[in-house]
Parts: C-alpha cells; sequence; structure tokens
C-alpha cells in the first residue's frame, strides 16, 4: 500500500502546477449556491485530476469533494478512510486574478484527519502533516505563534456565501475583533489562513458556515503545530461542525471570550 501523505503531498502538488497553468487565463465561470460563490472551469479540472489520483491509488477509500465528482456529497457516517478535498480554496480570489488561493488534501480515518496536505502553489508552499508526527511547511517544522494576548495578535476570518441573508454573518463579531488585535485579514482562503496560523505567521482564526472540506486539513495542521481547534462554544472540533476557532492555544480563551460576547449582544 503506498503511503497515503507521499501520494497526497504528489497529487496536491500536480493540481497546484494544473491551476497555475489555468491562472491568468480565459476562464468558464459559473455559479453554485449563490451569484458570489463561483466555481471556475480550473476547480472542476483540479477535482477531476485529485478524484482520479486518489481513486487509483486507494480505490477502496472514500472520497467527499467540493464540486461532487468524489462519492460523498456530504460527511456521512465515520467512513474507515474517507478523503476531503478542496480542489482549489479561495475560487473568488482566483476568478478574480488574486493570487491568494490554495489546495488541500485530508485523510481521515473514523473521523479524525490523519493526512494534510494544504499547497500554496503561488508560493510554492507545501503544508502537511501526519497525527502525532508535527506540522511541516517545505520540509521545515512549523510551530503556532507565541502571541500571548488579542493586543499583540494578527488574526484572520472569513464570511459565508450565504452572508446577505444570514442573521449570523459574522459581522458582529468582526467589529468586536477590530479593535481588540493588531489586525483582521480576510484573504479569502480559509485554507491558507489555517496553514498560516499553524506556520505561526497569524495567531487566531474564527469562522462560520464552512465545509468540511475547508477546514480538515487546517485542523490537524494547527493542531500539530501545538495549537488549538474548537468550535465558537470552545467545545472539541469534529467534521461537519458549522464554526470554528482555532488559536496558537495561549489565546484560545480570550479569543472565545470576545466572540462570545460579540454573539451575546442583540
Ligand atoms: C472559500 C474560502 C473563503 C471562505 C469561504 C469558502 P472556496 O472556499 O475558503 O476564505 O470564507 O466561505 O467557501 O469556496 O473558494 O473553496
Ligand atoms: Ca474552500
Ligand atoms: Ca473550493
Amino acid at each position: 500500500m503506498p503511503d497515503p501523505l507521499d501520494i497526497a503531498l504528489e497529487i496536491a502538488r500536480q493540481a497546484g502546477r494544473l491551476l497555475l497553468d489555468y491562472a491568468g487565463g480565459q476562464l468558464e465561470i459559473s455559479t453554485k449556491s449563490t451569484e458570489i460563490d463561483l466555481v471556475t472551469e480550473a476547480d472542476l479540472a483540479s477535482e477531476r485530476l485529485i478524484v482520479g489520483a486518489i481513486r487509483r491509488h486507494f480505490p477502496e477509500h472514500t472520497i467527499l469533494s467540493e464540486e461532487g465528482l468524489g462519492d460523498l456529497q456530504q460527511i456521512a457516517g465515520e467512513s474507515e478512510h474517507l478523503w476531503l478535498v478542496d480542489p482549489l480554496d479561495g475560487t473568488v480570489n482566483y476568478a478574480h486574478g488574486l493570487a491568494v488561493w490554495g489546495v488541500s488534501l485530508t485523510l481521515a480515518e473514523a473521523g479524525r484527519p490523519v493526512i494534510a496536505a494544504s499547497y500554496d502553489p503561488v508560493r510554492d508552499e507545501m503544508f502537511w502533516a501526519r497525527r502525532g508526527e508535527g506540522a511541516w511547511c517545505n520540509g521545515r517544522r512549523i510551530h503556532v505563534s507565541k502571541a500571548g494576548r488579542l493586543s499583540q495578535a494578527l488574526v484572520a476570518t472569513g464570511f459565508a456565501y450565504k452572508r446577505a441573508t444570514l442573521e449570523e454573518n459574522n459581522l458582529r463579531e468582526f467589529n468586536a475583533m477590530m479593535p481588540r488585535v493588531q489586525g483582521v485579514r480576510r484573504a479569502g482562503a480559509a485554507v491558507l489562513d489555517l496553514a498560516n496560523l499553524a506556520a505561526g505567521r497569524l495567531d487566531a482564526y474564527w469562522e462560520m458556515f464552512l465545509q468540511p472540506w475547508d477546514w480538515a486539513a487546517g485542523w490537524l495542521l494547527v493542531e500539530e503545530a501545538g495549537g488549538t481547534v474548537t468550535d465558537l462554544r470552545g467545545e472539541p472540533w469534529e467534521l461537519g461542525k458549522q464554526s470554528m476557532a482555532a488559536s496558537n492555544g495561549t489565546l484560545h480563551a480570550e479569543l472565545l471570550d470576545v466572540l462570545r460576547q460579540a454573539r451575546s449582544e442583540t
């Protein structure tokens, strides 16, 4: 049986090269859940490559991939071997030519990620982790930051595609956080937000209503880099949850307090 991490790294790199080839060209673009939720021909081409390669190497494994070419359309129970695939994270950036996007593959066993590969092809940064063996970027061990208080922190978040109709659209939380931190960044690629948190470049992250494939790799990367990942109530995170709070650990209680206070205000 080939080592799934070696295969994941190779597939992520191949998909990255494909996405770089498509980038900047004339792209066919469609919309999904809302007019601002895009999918491009590059998303689909990347997914065909990734799903095809996983099937060749691991025909007995189950695949959940964002654009629907896998076996599942959503998390269903606890598959023994489940691949979660985001073939292009940051599609809106990609469609507009803003070079902030990535690709992410995660292998979960009984609901827990054991292998993660998140690749930033623009910067040629491959972030990866195997449970129990730490988090890495381009062969260098990475660790979360040591920021001790939110006033020392650079944090990241995002806003769901359904934000125009969502009561819980993250603006209360964003407004509460902004004056307390050194900066809030909304890069538009949650996969890279969590990879940068694991690398100590960000100190905390929170978001709501993303999909398991957005968060699965970052969950393992941040934990293996020494950080903390929960839901917004501070409960242990698991695939399928609708919110995530991730941090260097030191900041986690303060992060949750600010979010909790913002969410309690009417
Ligand atoms: C999106 C990005 C963005 C997040 C969106 C996600 P996609 O992923 O991760 O940062 O705020 O909610 O859907 O759609 O480009 O794969
Ligand atoms: Ca995504
Ligand atoms: Ca995507």
